[in-house]
């Protein structure tokens, strides 16, 4: 096989691993970047936009910052196969390192647009954590008050860490809000 049909296999076969359902079409990491970049720029337009609509509970990114996401192989996007239909989104980003210097990514931009989609992208997020470093620790980070989020993260084998006040998050009183953190991570 000539060098750069080896190369284009092995990277068909790479991104392959990162489809990891069809319908509905769950991508991860690179493989997000094969959809048409029009179609990556309405799709990050609109999770930008239903971020914006949780101003406390949520950090916030702008369609330039989910974009960036996607292109650097650190999204899980799950959409409808035949309509192209945005089902369910998330990033992961470097939070901090443990106690024994281990690198720990925060599960983050955690949406569903349609019931079901959340735990399949949870699920994808935790793989696409052991791709990018095997040895690091995902960790969720969900307001006390979300209990949906809870119950999915619970429901999938998310251990519960710790409880703490937020810097970031505000309740909508605007009082740091209540936290708890998960691990997500799965191991074995
Ligand atoms: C948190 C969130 C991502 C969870 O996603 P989700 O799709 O609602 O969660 P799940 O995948 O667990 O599905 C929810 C329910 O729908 C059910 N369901 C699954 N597929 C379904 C389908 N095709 N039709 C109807 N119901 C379905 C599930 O069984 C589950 O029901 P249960 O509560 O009885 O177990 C979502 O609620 C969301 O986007 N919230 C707003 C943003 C947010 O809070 N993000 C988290 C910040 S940390």
């Amino acid at each position: 096989m000539c060098p750069e049909k080896k190369i284009m296999s092995d990277r068909l076969k790479h991104l392959d691993k990162q489809i990891l359902s069809i319908e509905p079409l769950i991508m991860i990491g690179d493989a997000v970047g094969l959809h048409p970049s029009h179609r990556l720029f309405s799709y990050a337009d609109r999770i930008s936009d239903e971020l914006s609509k949780r101003p406390n509970t949520m950090l916030q990114y702008s369609p330039a910052n989910i974009l960036n996401a996607m292109m650097e192989g650190r999204a899980v996007l799950s959409t409808d196969l035949d309509s192209n239909e945005l089902l369910g989104f998330a990033q992961l980003w470097k939070y901090g390192v443990t106690s024994n210097k281990k690198d720990i990514y925060e599960f983050g931009s955690w949406l569903s647009f349609a019931k079901g989609s959340g735990r399949r992208v949870l699920t994808a997020g935790t793989l696409l954590g052991s791709q990018i470093d095997s040895s690091a620790q995902v960790i969720a980070i969900v307001e006390h008050s979300n209990v949906r989020a809870q119950t999915t993260i619970k429901s999938t084998g998310g251990i519960f860490i710790t409880s703490a006040i937020s810097e970031k998050l505000v309740t909508s009183e605007g009082l740091p809000a209540p936290i708890k953190i998960y691990d997500v991570s799965k191991r074995q």
